[in-house]
């Protein structure tokens, strides 16, 4: 079933339209990532869901009731709807226990079960309730705004990227605990954020935005293998684009023939690999292209190695296991591991350049 339904939804603040014509769906009891870069409009598509603001044109539905569009506009707070916004989540002045109730009639406020309830949800210590806001970690302290959005049982629960104030190591796994504590709950959730990984990671459904436009929405791993342009594929992770000329499901390029996905454009072509794709092998050797490899950089689990195309082809990138790294200077032959896409030839590395840019 689908639990949030999004139509032609359109947004101009003056002469800035922050949303034009998006579509989305996000089924029942699942978690959606809208990615996209700064200033592509996630948080006005937060508030417009919320009913903090309502759109110039399109309509909203939470499952078959409509809440905004022509001529309905549902009050936020008669939409069920939770929200852990961009910044400042918590109340300073209240302790933890009256931050979490703060939405709960008195009766559910005054049952300790259900604080416990909460607590134990998102993970956190029960000893925890009586300390102010200051007094836990930024890790906790998110945990305590999704319990808070979550305390009066929402059907959908809005995240604005909860995550972007801590630490690596601490956000892995606070985002992990947050999208555990949603399943549990049986959440519907949309999680903003501009962070790849964390939308690959968490999300059953990665929606890409760029421009105030929905560019593509789909599993994380179709988003990642048949991005719907180069600006999509060089957003979700790091991309190697290079000139092919594609015949049936062979591409000619600097690093030989490659195999292309079914049903992909023929002729001149820029040919998507992702930098894992690239196999390094021993200089001697009857298959493949040589190159000289330049600068290694170690990041323990993995490395990126820059390789230089002999003779006086492009520069690549390959990613390579952290105990495979080899030496600067050396020469190695490389082949390609597995599928790669296709996209028309068209000047988009000006394009997209330009709309990645952020704001
Ligand atoms: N109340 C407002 N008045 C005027 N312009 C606004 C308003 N809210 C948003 N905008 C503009 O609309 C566009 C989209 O803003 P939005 O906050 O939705 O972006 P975002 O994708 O959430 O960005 P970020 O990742 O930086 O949070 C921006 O150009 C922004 O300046
Ligand atoms: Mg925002």
């Amino acid at each position: 079933m689908t639990a949030l339904t999004i139509r032609q939804v359109t947004k101009s603040f003056g002469p800035v339209r922050a949303l034009s014509g998006v579509d989305l769906d996000v089924p029942a009891e699942s978690l959606t990532a809208v990615l996209g870069p700064s200033g592509c409009g996630k948080t006005t598509l937060l508030r417009l869901i919320a009913g903090f603001t309502t759109p110039d044109a399109g309509t909203i539905a939470f499952g078959d009731q409509q809440v905004s569009g022509a001529g309905v506009s549902i009050r936020p707070q008669r939409r069920g709807v939770g929200y852990v916004p961009q910044e400042g989540a918590l109340f300073p002045h209240l302790d933890i226990a009256a931050n979490i109730t703060f939405g709960l009639s008195r009766a559910a406020r005054r049952s300790r079960q259900r604080l416990d309830d909460l607590l134990d949800l998102v993970e956190l210590e029960r000893r925890l309730a009586t300390r102010y806001p200051h007094e836990l970690s930024g890790g906790q302290q998110q945990r305590v705004a999704l319990a808070r959005a979550l305390a009066p049982k929402p059907s959908i629960v809005l995240l604005d990227e909860p995550f972007s104030s801590l630490d690596a190591a601490l956000r892995l796994s606070t985002a992990q605990a947050v999208a555990q504590a949603l399943r549990a709950a049986h959440a519907t959730a949309v999680l903003v954020t501009h962070d790849q990984d964390e939308a690959l990671s968490l999300a059953d459904q990665v929606a890409v935005m760029r421009d105030g436009r929905m560019i593509q929405v789909g599993a994380p791993d179709t988003v990642y293998t048949k991005p719907a342009d180069p600006a999509v594929a060089t957003f979700v992770g790091a991309a190697v684009l290079i000139p092919a000329t594609v015949r049936g499901q062979s591409a000619d390029c600097a690093l030989g023939t490659l195999t292309v996905a079914p049903g992909s454009v023929q002729g001149p072509a820029q040919l998507l690999i992702r930098p894992e794709q690239i196999q390094l092998l021993a200089e001697h050797g009857a298959d493949g292209v040589t190159a000289r490899v330049g600068e290694v950089s170690y990041f323990g689990h993995d490395a990126t190695v820059q390789l230089h195309l002999e003779p006086g082809g492009p520069d690549i990138v390959a990613r390579v296991m952290g105990n495979r790294t080899p030496q600067p200077g050396t020469r190695v032959r490389l082949a390609v591991d597995g599928l790669t896409a296709a996209f028309p030839c068209e000047p988009w590395a000006s394009v997209a350049r330009r709309s990645l840019s952020g704001r």
